[in-house]
C-alpha cells in the first residue's frame, strides 16, 4: 500500500469537501502495533516526517490508545506544517534497558515551532533497571542516562495533558527553546529515584510552567544557566527535592539567570521548598530577579534555602567562595510545616554576597520537638518587610 499516496488522497479530499480539518498520520498507518513488545521507532518517525512534510496548516502524529515499546527517537523539523499536533493517546514504554539507548534522550524534539503535545496518554521511560545502575554520585564522569521527552530549539509550543513516569533520568528537559507552555502535566517517579528532576531548563526563555503534579527523585523544578523570564504556577511537588534555581556555576562562562517567578506552589514532604543552589570555588556567573511568593510548605526539610556553598556529596572545595553573584531575589508570602528545626537557610557567598535580597512574610512551624523553629543567615543584609516567623537575624 502506498500511504504517502493514501495521505494524499485523503488530503485531496479533505481539500474537496472544504473541510478544514487536520491531516492525521497515525502511527498505526505506518506498521506500529499496540502489542507492547515491537519497537514502533521506526513507524514514528515516519510519520512525524510526513507529518512535517505536510503542507496542510495543522498536521497530526496520532499514536492512538494502547501500549507500545519505543526505542529513542528524534523527532525534528523544520516543518513545512505551520503546526504540528502530536496526539500521544496511549502508553509509550521505553526499553527497560539503559544500554539500548545510547543517546542523551529517549523521546527527542528538535528545530520544531509550532508545536502541541497532548492526548491524555503516558510516557513511561521504565526507568527501574537505569536507577540501580546510576552510580552518577560516586562517579562524576558517568554516562549520561536518557532524558524521557526533551526539546532542542523549540519555539512556540504547548506540551499539555500527558503523563511523565519512572523516567531513567530528567523527565522534561528544556534546552535552546522559547516561549513555551507545559501545562496539566503529571510527572511522577519514586522519591528514592536518582536525578529524576521533573522539570528542567536551560538556555531557554519565556516560558509557563502551570498546575502540574511531580512527585520525584530529584528537584520538581530546576532552573539551569541562561533560564530567562521563567514563570512557575500551581505546582505541587513531593516526593522531591523542591523548585531550585541551580546548580549554578559548576562551568566556567555560563549565562546568567534573568527572571525566575514561583508562584502559588505547594510542597508535601519535600527535602526542600524554595531553593537557589551555587557551588562553591566556583566561576564568575549571576542570577537576578527571583522572586518566590505564596508558597505553601507541608513537611518540607528546608522550606527556605539559598546556599552557595551547595555541595552534594562532599567532595568539594569550599575555597575560594562561589563567584556566582545573586541580586534582586524576593521570597515572600511562605507558610506551613518544617520538618527540620532550621527552617530557613540563607547563605550567601563571602566571595560576591547577596544583594537586594526581600525577605517578607513567612510563618513557619517546625513539627518535630526540641524547640520551635530557627534560622540562619550569612553574607547579606536583607530588605526585610512584613513579618518573620521564625525571626531572621543576619551577620
Ligand atoms: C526523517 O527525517 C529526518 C530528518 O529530517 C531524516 O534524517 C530521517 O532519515 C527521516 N526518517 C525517515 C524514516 O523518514
Ligand atoms: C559506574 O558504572 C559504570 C557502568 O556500569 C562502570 O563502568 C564504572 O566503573 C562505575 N564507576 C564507579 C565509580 O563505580
Ligand atoms: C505566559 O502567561 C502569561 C500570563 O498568563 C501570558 O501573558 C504569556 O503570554 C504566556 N507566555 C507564554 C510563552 O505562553
Ligand atoms: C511572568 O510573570 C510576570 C509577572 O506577573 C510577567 O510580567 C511576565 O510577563 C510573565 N512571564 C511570562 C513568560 O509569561
Ligand atoms: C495565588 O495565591 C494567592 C494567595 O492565596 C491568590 O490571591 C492568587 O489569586 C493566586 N494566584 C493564582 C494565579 O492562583
Ligand atoms: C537551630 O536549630 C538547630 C538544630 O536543632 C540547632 O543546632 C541550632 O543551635 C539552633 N540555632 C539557634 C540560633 O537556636
Amino acid at each position: 500500500m502506498d500511504l504517502k499516496w493514501n495521505q494524499w488522497v485523503l488530503s485531496a479530499l479533505f481539500l474537496f469537501a472544504g473541510v478544514a480539518e487536520a491531516t492525521v498520520f497515525d502511527v498505526k498507518n505506518y506498521g506500529a502495533q499496540a502489542d507492547g513488545k515491537t519497537d514502533i521507532s521506526k513507524a514514528l518517525v515516519s510519520a512525524w516526517n510526513d507529518s512535517c512534510a505536510s503542507v496542510e496548516p495543522t498536521s497530526t502524529v496520532l499514536i492512538s490508545e494502547g501500549t507500545y515499546l519505543l526505542g529513542p527517537v528524534i523527532l525534528s523539523g523544520p516543518c513545512k506544517s505551520s503546526s504540528i499536533e502530536f496526539q500521544l493517546q496511549g502508553l509509550v514504554q521505553a526499553p527497560p534497558d539503559p544500554a539500548s539507548i545510547q543517546t542523551d534522550a529517549w523521546v527527542h524534539f528538535q528545530n520544531v515551532k509550532g508545536l502541541k503535545v497532548s492526548g491524555g496518554g503516558t510516557l513511561d521511560g521504565q526507568g527501574e533497571r537505569a536507577w540501580t545502575s546510576n552510580n552518577c554520585s560516586a562517579n562524576p564522569n558517568c554516562k549520561e542516562l536518557p532524558i524521557n521527552l526533551k526539546l532542542t530549539t523549540v519555539q512556540n509550543t504547548i506540551i499539555q495533558d500527558i503523563t511523565s513516569k519512572n523516567s531513567k533520568y530528567f523527565h522534561i528537559g528544556i534546552f535552546q527553546s522559547s516561549d513555551l507552555t507545559l501545562e496539566n502535566l503529571n510527572i511522577n517517579a519514586p522519591g528514592n529515584s536518582p536525578n529524576t528532576d521533573g522539570i528542567h531548563v536551560s538556555s531557554s526563555e519565556r516560558i509557563n510552567v502551570t498546575n502540574i503534579v511531580i512527585a520525584t527523585g530529584d528537584d520538581c523544578i530546576s532552573v539551569g544557566p541562561g533560564t530567562r523570564n521563567l514563570n512557575v504556577t500551581k505546582v505541587v511537588c513531593g516526593p522531591g527535592h523542591g523548585i531550585s534555581v541551580g546548580s549554578l556555576g559548576k562551568y566556567p562562562g555560563e549565562a546568567e539567570v534573568y527572571g525566575v517567578f514561583v508562584r502559588n506552589c505547594t510542597f508535601i514532604n519535600t527535602q526542600n521548598g524554595a531553593r537557589i543552589k551555587t557551588w562553591p570555588s566556583s566561576p564568575v556567573g549571576a542570577a537576578s530577579n527571583i522572586v518566590f511568593e505564596d508558597l505553601i510548605m507541608d513537611n518540607a526539610y528546608h522550606p527556605v534555602i539559598l546556599d552557595q556553598a551547595y555541595c552534594p556529596h562532599q567532595k568539594c572545595d569550599q575555597e575560594p567562595p562561589s563567584l556566582v553573584k545573586l541580586s534582586d531575589i524576593t521570597f515572600d508570602q511562605i507558610k506551613g510545616t518544617s520538618a527540620s528545626q532550621v527552617a530557613v537557610i540563607i547563605s550567601c557567598s563571602r566571595g560576591a554576597p547577596c544583594e537586594n535580597l526581600k525577605i517578607g512574610n513567612i510563618d513557619l512551624h517546625y513539627t518535630g520537638i526540641g524547640g520551635s523553629a530557627n534560622s540562619t543567615c550569612l553574607n547579606v543584609k536583607p530588605i526585610f518587610f512584613g513579618v518573620q516567623i521564625p525571626p531572621i537575624v543576619c551577620t
